[in-house]
């Protein structure tokens, strides 16, 4: 296959699809490799390296695959002929219309986000590895903006009481977030509707908070709240949120806008300088006064809601996201020739093609 690799164009993506490790993989099978210059820059990988990787530099949309982390932008969208397949962050359920112009220009497009949560796929999952990111990050940045310290500290001072930290959602992020405050030293308390989390949240060292309402839904994920459980949960959450210093939230439901777990009446109830780290400001926020990029304080507490967090550390994220691309192309060839050959039949290619030859599925 020849593999085009664009350098990313959205505003503040620093990340790139392909990192010099993978390309020579890649090349190691055969594989012919196209970086756009400058491609690597934001995530310090200069053009000398894909070339000793193996890489040529120059225009990557002559190529029969492009592998991008953003959606096209519209001028990229002009680059892309009939007979490309490109792969990519594509937000097929948020976006639809950006899937119609992908389809506008003839091509087939495989998104990353409709990749089936399947054991045979973890190693394509990106939405999984951007998330670790996310979670690791949205700890930090709780850690950063509380008034307080995660451990508990016994000094000639005298002692001082670990915070207390609450993950709502235990997705990917919900789990890094846990496991990263607890290796910084909090009391880590983990919420959601899957109750097959619970264990999860405990096999961190995390205590479970239990609140009663159970929304399993389809393929892994969580249903939306009817009204009634949802006016339950927030009443729940409110009294619950009081106690704690930090509180991340990453609950999302996929094609829906993010649920409304914490209130305004919550935020006012918790302790001044307290933080709330909201890492669904991308579909609405999962706290009622998230002002989405925005940091903001409310009642006295502080409120971050971080968009592109996996984008803060291009380094590792791009290289994750390099390797479940790596392993996804390898789905995509055939194994004699390395020809692309996506065979439609599989369900991972069948789940993650999004646009085949113009039409949208
Ligand atoms: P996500 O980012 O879509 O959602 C985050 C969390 O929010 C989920 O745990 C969800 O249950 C929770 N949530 C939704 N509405 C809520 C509400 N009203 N209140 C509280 N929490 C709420 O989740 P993510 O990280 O994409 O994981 C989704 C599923 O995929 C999980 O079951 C995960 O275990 C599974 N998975 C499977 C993989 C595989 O086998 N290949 C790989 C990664 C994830």
């Amino acid at each position: 296959m020849k593999i085009g690799v664009p350098k990313e164009s959205a505003e503040d993506e620093r990340r790139v699809a392909l990192v010099p490790e993978v390309v020579r993989k890649l090349v190691g099978k055969g594989h012919e490799i196209v970086v756009e210059g400058g491609a690597g820059q934001a995530a310090l990988v200069p053009d000398e390296l894909y070339t000793d990787a193996g890489a040529t530099i120059g225009d990557p949309w002559g190529a029969e695959v492009v592998v991008k982390v953003a959606a096209p932008s519209a001028e990229e969208l002009g680059r892309i002929g009939g007979s490309t397949t490109l792969i990519g962050f594509l937000n097929p359920r948020g976006n639809p219309d950006g899937l119609q112009a992908i389809a506008a220009t003839g091509a087939t497009a495989f998104a990353v986000e409709a990749i089936p949560r399947i054991s045979r796929a973890q190693a394509m999952d990106g939405l999984s590895s951007q998330s670790n990111v996310s979670g690791y990050k949205a700890a930090l940045l709780g850690a950063t903006e509380s008034t307080r310290f995660y451990p508990m500290l016994m000094t000639a001072a005298g002692t001082v009481p670990p915070a207390k930290v609450l993950v709502l959602g235990i997705g990917v992020a919900g789990l890094q977030a846990l496991a990263t405050a607890r290796r910084l030293g909090a009391q880590t308390t983990g919420y959601d509707v899957r109750p097959e989390t619970a264990e999860q949240v405990e096999s961190l060292g995390a205590k479970w908070l239990d609140l009663g309402i159970e929304a399993a839904g389809e393929g892994g994920y969580a249903r939306e709240l009817t009204d009634d459980e949802k006016a339950r949960q927030q009443q729940a959450l409110t009294d619950a949120t009081k106690g704690f210093d930090v509180v991340i939230t990453t609950a999302l439901v996929p094609g829906r806008p993010a649920p409304r777990l914490v209130t305004a009446e919550a935020v006012e109830g918790m302790k001044p300088g307290s933080v709330i780290v909201d890492l669904a400001g991308e579909t609405g926020g999962n706290c009622e006064l998230t002002e989405p990029g925005q940091t903001v304080v409310k009642h006295n507490v502080t409120i971050v809601s971080p968009l592109n967090l996996p984008a803060t550390m291009p380094e590792h994220a791009s290289a994750l996201y390099a390797r479940n691309l790596q392993a996804l192309l390898e789905l995509l060839a055939d194994d004699e020739s390395g020809a692309l050959a996506p065979d439609f039949e599989d369900e991972i290619v069948a789940g993650a093609c999004v646009v085949k030859n113009g039409e949208v599925l």
